[in-house]
């Protein structure tokens, strides 16, 4: 399995507006005074955008009903709800739930040439990746395709091992490439050597198997994070789990009508960043959250390195660890961190561009190494991380594997790229909140791709944030 590496980050995407944020925090503000008083603010972030893709799934795999409750609201989220119709399924939100029913007539919209609907998931790579596993399994064809920025990313990861197992895939555009028309589905029982760590990988391949009741071993390089095994687990499908190796040995899969979404993690991650880099000695909770550990190297990474991170009031939901995450005080006596495995790397692999911001912040050099993946990313974050942050002044040095981070440079407000990328936009506007003056990041409002309300929830905990217009 080749995957050709694409160039630097992508060109400004201006079609989103720009937000502004003045540096620093409104605390204990009480009747319009602000009393610099230190306080405790509590931000409940958006449900999981991983696990709420799965859960949306697993009614196409169990073709039962699901309500997916406090389910992530984002643009990614939605890119899988318009091919869930066009398959047959009434999708509508409910609150904060969606709502997932089969045995809809499916909503006309464009077809392929052998008349197979054409299901568009816009820019979410999850979505798109996941639900090719998904059709592969359960030989239903279809022609998934995404948006130019989409068309770009590796579909070889999913598309070559589905092959190995005999479902018929074809690129219809450039090898590798979306789109590609699902055509049959897996059938042939053969073990499955992954080279990359892509959670997103291994689902497609998991979720193939499993809709088609199909045995398979998985080898795999690293253990990323694991929600599609915990819930397929929960549907009733017979897993193992060794190093390195995920077996599914069958098992009669039930429906499960209702799944809990936890609060996000990576969502979490910049509230958390934005009270650390402000270190005025107030408590931020944060409740809720999903605390798998393959999803909580960026506070545990932190708090290894002495910054003030807790996990409190614990509870399993829907075969996942939830809890409150409590951040106190700043980042007066935290050290430089080094990420050298790829285990904790994928534990913070949506976090690392916001992880190298805080390192910014941080005595000495920070490094994130194992960090070949983030090229892949909606950018090359590798690139897009290290540009954004230079224009706030950092000394900040990317490889090809990793980020280097020299603590310390002075930073100032400026105005960054956000690329278009919801993670870089989020980290410069975090980072801004920080820095005396006034930043503005280019086409900020992307964060609407995972996090539509991150720019109240800012607010919310003192930041003085503003959206172009408002
Ligand atoms: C995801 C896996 C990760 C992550 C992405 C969501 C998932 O991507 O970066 O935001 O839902 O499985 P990769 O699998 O490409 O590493």
């Amino acid at each position: 399995m080749t995957t050709q590496q694409p160039a630097a980050g992508t060109a400004r995407q201006s079609a989103w507006p720009d937000i502004s944020v003045n540096g620093g925090r409104a605390v204990g503000v009480d009747g319009g005074v602000d009393t610099r008083a230190p306080l405790t603010a509590t931000v409940t972030v958006p449900g999981d955008k991983s696990i709420t893709h799965r859960a949306l799934l697993s009614s196409l795999i169990t073709e039962s009903p699901v309500e997916v409750r406090n389910a992530n609201p984002g643009g990614a989220v939605r890119a899988l709800l318009d091919p869930l119709r066009l398959l047959g399924f009434s999708v509508r939100w409910s609150g904060g739930s969606l709502i997932v029913e089969p045995d809809a007539a499916p909503e006309g919209g464009e077809v392929g040439e052998s008349g197979e609907p054409v299901l568009d998931v816009g820019g979410s790579s999850a979505a798109g990746r996941l639900l090719i596993g998904v059709l592969a399994g359960k030989g239903i064809s279809a022609i998934v395709d995404g948006d130019a920025v989409l068309r770009q990313r590796p579909m070889e990861w999913v598309v070559e091992p589905l092959r190995e197992l005999g479902a018929r895939i074809d690129y219809l555009g450039a090898a590798g490439r979306l789109p590609v028309a699902v055509r049959g589905p897996v059938r042939r029982s053969v073990p499955i050597t992954l080279r990359v760590g892509s959670a997103q990988a291994r689902s497609a391949v998991l979720l193939a198997a499993v809709g088609a009741g199909l045995p398979v071993e998985i080898g795999h390089p690293v253990r990323s994070r694991d929600h599609t095994e915990r819930l397929l687990a929960a549907l009733g499908a017979d897993l193992v789990e060794d190093e390195q190796l995920l077996t599914y040995r069958g098992g009669a899969l039930k429906a499960l009508p209702v799944i809990e979404v936890p609060n996000d993690p990576s969502l979490a991650a910049y509230p958390a960043a934005a009270h650390l880099l402000w270190g005025d000695g107030s408590t931020l909770r944060l409740p809720g959250v999903c605390l798998n550990p393959t999803r909580l190297g960026f506070f545990e990474v932190l708090r290894k390195a002495g910054a003030a991170i807790r996990y409190e009031d614990r509870a399993v939901v829907a075969g996942e660890q939830i809890g409150t995450i409590v951040v106190e005080g700043g980042l007066d006596g935290v050290g430089p961190f080094a990420v050298e495995d790829e285990q904790t790397f994928h534990s913070l692999i949506d976090e690392a561009p916001l992880l190298a911001a805080v390192g910014t912040r941080l005595p000495g050099s920070s490094r994130i190494g194992a960090s070949a993946e983030l090229v892949f990313k909606e950018t090359n974050r590798l690139l897009t991380t290290q540009e954004m942050l230079r224009g706030f002044g950092a000394d900040v040095t990317v490889s090809d594997t990793s980020i280097r981070v020299e603590g310390g440079a002075p930073l100032t407000a400026a105005t960054v790229d956000g690329f278009g990328d919801h993670r870089i936009a989020m980290t410069a506007v975090t980072l801004g909140c920080a820095l005396p003056g006034r930043t503005t990041v280019l086409g900020g409002a992307c964060h609407t791709t995972s996090y539509p309300g991150f720019a109240e929830d800012m607010a919310a905990i003192g930041a003085d944030i503003e959206r172009d217009g408002e």
